[in-house]
């Protein structure tokens, strides 16, 4: 629980002092459900204007290059060459490419086909008609992180992978409209979960979205199956990400020996959008 003092400016960034801003409906919203069990975001987690700014530049360069590979990934390119474009870019523009030398991650971004859930490495693989591919960009501008995902397809896909495609679009759609101040992050598990469910599909349970825009992962942990547990609670100034990897079949997975690829366990397809967004007084916003 952050506790400001009273004379404090107000964490909202209204510039008032706190006890004349948001203490009140902390105190009134807040403490009660912390009382239920919970959990309320410390303070660092609670970003400024000036903060959520610095993310919104960050985006734009994230969003230009997933804007832009929807020209260049087409039949025959290879990951590597997706790979050499998002370099590119981010460094010409400023940028520094968060996955390089993350963990250890050897590549500028991820590139995730077919049957790879996420953090598919960059490499010699061509893509064929027929596959589809998310790439995962994540940019570090003046120390801010955006992170963001889309899915592209190569000439002619199956009607199952259109589908896959789209209700995992749809999964992170309706996940952020259920961002909302006060509420806990799990009810966007929840939907996503509900939806998924419909078709059948496996909700990727061993990675989730996580708090970005000071770090590159950070909390909350934004998981996107439903869970009866209780969550933390999304508090305006958030920023996180919310990122649905969903499978055609089993929601299992395992990583490949390269340590970082990881796969479904049935060899089914697998998709992924992603969006990083900011919890604001009457819901959310989208950065990316
Ligand atoms: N961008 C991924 C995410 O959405 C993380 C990739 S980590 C890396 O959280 F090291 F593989 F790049
Ligand atoms: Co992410
Ligand atoms: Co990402």
């Amino acid at each position: 629980m952050y506790r400001l003092s009273r004379n404090d400016k107000c964490w909202c960034g209204s510039g008032k002092k706190y006890k004349l801003c948001h203490e009140r409906s902390d105190e009134k919203i807040l403490m009660p459900l912390k009382r239920a069990g919970y959990p309320i975001p410390p303070r660092r987690l609670i970003l400024n204007a000036e903060q959520i700014n610095g993310i919104k530049e960050s985006a734009k360069i994230t969003v230009a290059i997933l804007d832009q590979l929807e020209d260049i990934v087409k039949e025959g390119i290879t990951t590597n060459e997706i790979n050499d474009f998002v370099h590119k870019y981010t460094i010409d523009h400023g940028g520094i490419p968060a996955p390089l030398n993350y963990n250890g991650f050897p590549k500028s971004c991820c590139t995730s086909v077919n049957d790879v859930i996420c953090h598919g490495i960059p490499g010699k693989q061509k893509l064929k008609n027929g596959d589809i591919v998310n790439i995962d960009i994540t940019t570090i501008l003046g120390g801010y992180y955006s992170d963001s995902s889309r899915m592209y397809t190569i000439g002619e896909i199956s009607d199952e992978a259109r589908q896959l495609i789209d209700v995992t679009k749809e999964c992170m759609y309706e996940g952020i409209k259920a961002v909302k101040p006060y509420h806990p992050v799990g009810e966007i598990g929840n939907v996503i979960h509900d939806i998924a469910d419909k078709y059948g599909y496996g909700v990727v349970r061993d990675l989730c979205g996580h708090g970005v825009g000071l770090k590159f992962h950070e909390d909350p942990l934004v998981c996107h199956y439903r869970t009866k547990y209780p969550t933390m609670i999304m508090v305006p100034g958030m920023v996180f990400t919310v990122e649905p990897m969903i499978n055609q079949g089993t929601w299992r997975g395992h990583t490949l020996s390269d340590n970082w690829t990881f796969v479904t366990d049935d060899k089914k397809l697998s998709a992924q959008w992603e969006h990083t967004v900011v919890v604001t007084e009457d819901g959310c916003e989208i950065l990316t």
